[in-house]
């Protein structure tokens, strides 16, 4: 089918896996041809470092910074405070700051690997507002997630348009759980003229918006769109195009989500607990089949259920594959009702294309959803996953996403007819 008769679904569609696609192509790289994954802006470019004693300072920077560094003999692998699909980070964060003391009000790029921010447009009358929420004025923090989707294409080819768009929501839910313990709300917002921003900011077709966050007070005020244009400068050192996932990003960036009423949820963390579990927050790489206390289970599952701050929304509905929590049968569960009872270790560590952490988890959870916008609503499957990431290391539960699975098979073990966006296993 060409490309531009593709509607939402078929993105979804076209990159399912299945035991064949695998076999096919199981997505060997040469790690030595691996992307650039910090963006820099030129060494000219005004830079602020961020100092983690000034709150404003230190929100920004839990946001998105570097919390373990791991040496291999190919080089050092930077892990962060957000997970990423194969740790191929595709995600930039820009940061537009309005009214804060201290801080020439502008449009920032977070460069994650030196802690500070690059300031790349300095505002007069204009600014993001005008995209992202027009009529109105932000006195605080605009945040942008982007895509430098090449990062997550090298290796995850045309599947890499759904983990841009988990890697996108988790990285909102590090935001959000920067915003917690610093005290501040946030608003998320999915439906804005991408495309415009996109230009504005000079992204040509190798780096793209997914979605924004609000921090501040909002004001009743027109601001003018950007009088400028940003100088383009590439998030890699190379760039391959591949043209599916550019208009996959285009399509699903006009199409309206769901709408609901703002919200913002409750949260009733130890401060200082929440501060250590994002600082340590990783994947686990092992399961031991153990089992888990019941009381956790259900804390991690009523987290999801808190509301997502936006009004901009696509449902998602949780199915968990019960292997091992004390005092409840395993088997397949949607919430509290059993749909079917059984030893499905086995089933769901296949459906995961074999990987022992689906099959070694005490709970493999498989978020689906029919949503109206796909790009909304793997933004906001990945937002759950790092709730569901700090949850359960909140509580000493080990997690781990998952975003290969055999699509259509594991629909059908589900029993649903709703598209499986995404897993997760949780365990210890
Ligand atoms: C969208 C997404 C999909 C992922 N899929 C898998 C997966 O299929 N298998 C796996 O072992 N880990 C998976 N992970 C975990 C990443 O490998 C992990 O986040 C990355 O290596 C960085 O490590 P960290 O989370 O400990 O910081 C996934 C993470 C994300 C965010």
């Amino acid at each position: 089918m060409p490309q531009s008769k593709l509607s939402e679904s078929d993105y979804h569609q076209a990159t399912k896996h299945s035991y064949l696609s695998v076999q096919l192509d199981p997505n060997y790289v040469d790690a030595s041809t691996q992307p650039a994954a910090f963006k820099f802006y030129p060494k000219f470019y005004r830079r602020v470092k961020l100092n983690l004693n000034n709150p404003n300072h230190s929100f920004i920077n839990l946001s998105s910074t570097i919390t373990l560094e791991k040496i291999y003999k190919d080089g050092i692998q930077k892990l962060r405070v957000n997970p990423s699909a194969g740790a191929l980070y595709p995600t930039e964060v820009y940061v537009q700051i309005r009214g804060i003391e201290g801080i020439v009000n502008g449009i920032y790029h977070l460069e994650v690997e030196n802690n500070c921010l690059t300031l790349i447009y300095e505002l007069i009358d204009d600014g993001l507002e005008n995209y992202v929420i027009p009529g109105k004025c932000i006195n605080g923090f605009i945040f942008l997630i982007s895509c430098v989707y090449y990062r997550s294409s090298w290796k995850y080819k045309d599947r890499s348009l759904r983990y841009c768009w988990l890697d996108s929501g988790h990285h909102l839910g590090a935001i959000a759980a920067s915003a917690y313990i610093h005290d501040k709300e946030i608003q998320l917002i999915f439906d804005f003229d991408k495309l415009a921003l996109n230009a504005a900011l000079g992204f040509e077709n190798k780096e793209f918006v997914s979605a924004c966050a609000i921090s501040g007070t909002i004001q009743e005020k027109k601001i003018r769109h950007l009088r400028l244009q940003v100088p383009f400068v590439c998030g890699t050192d190379y760039f391959e195009a591949n043209e599916f996932i550019e208009s996959g990003y285009q399509k699903t960036s006009l199409q309206k989500s769901r709408q609901q009423k703002l919200v913002h949820p409750q949260f009733n963390f130890d401060k200082d607990k929440f501060f250590q579990t994002v600082w340590m927050r990783r994947s686990s790489r092992r399961f031991y089949q153990q089992s888990i206390s019941q009381e956790n289970y259900w804390r991690i599952l009523q987290h999801i259920t808190l509301p997502i701050p936006s009004e901009n929304f696509e449902e998602i509905e949780v199915y968990s594959v019960v292997h091992q929590v004390r005092g409840m049968t395993p088997g397949l569960y949607k919430g509290k009702h059993l749909i079917k009872a059984g030893n499905f270790r086995e089933k769901t560590g296949y459906l995961c294309i074999n990987q022992a952490i689906a099959k070694d988890s005490a709970v493999t959870l498989f978020f689906v959803s029919d949503y109206i916008n796909y790009q909304t609503a793997m933004q906001i499957a990945g937002f759950l996953g790092q709730r569901v990431y700090l949850v359960s290391n909140f509580w000493g539960i080990h997690c781990s996403g998952i975003g290969a699975f055999y699509d259509d098979e594991t629909q059908e073990f589900l029993e649903t007819n709703k598209d499986v966006l995404y897993a997760m296993a949780i365990g210890t």
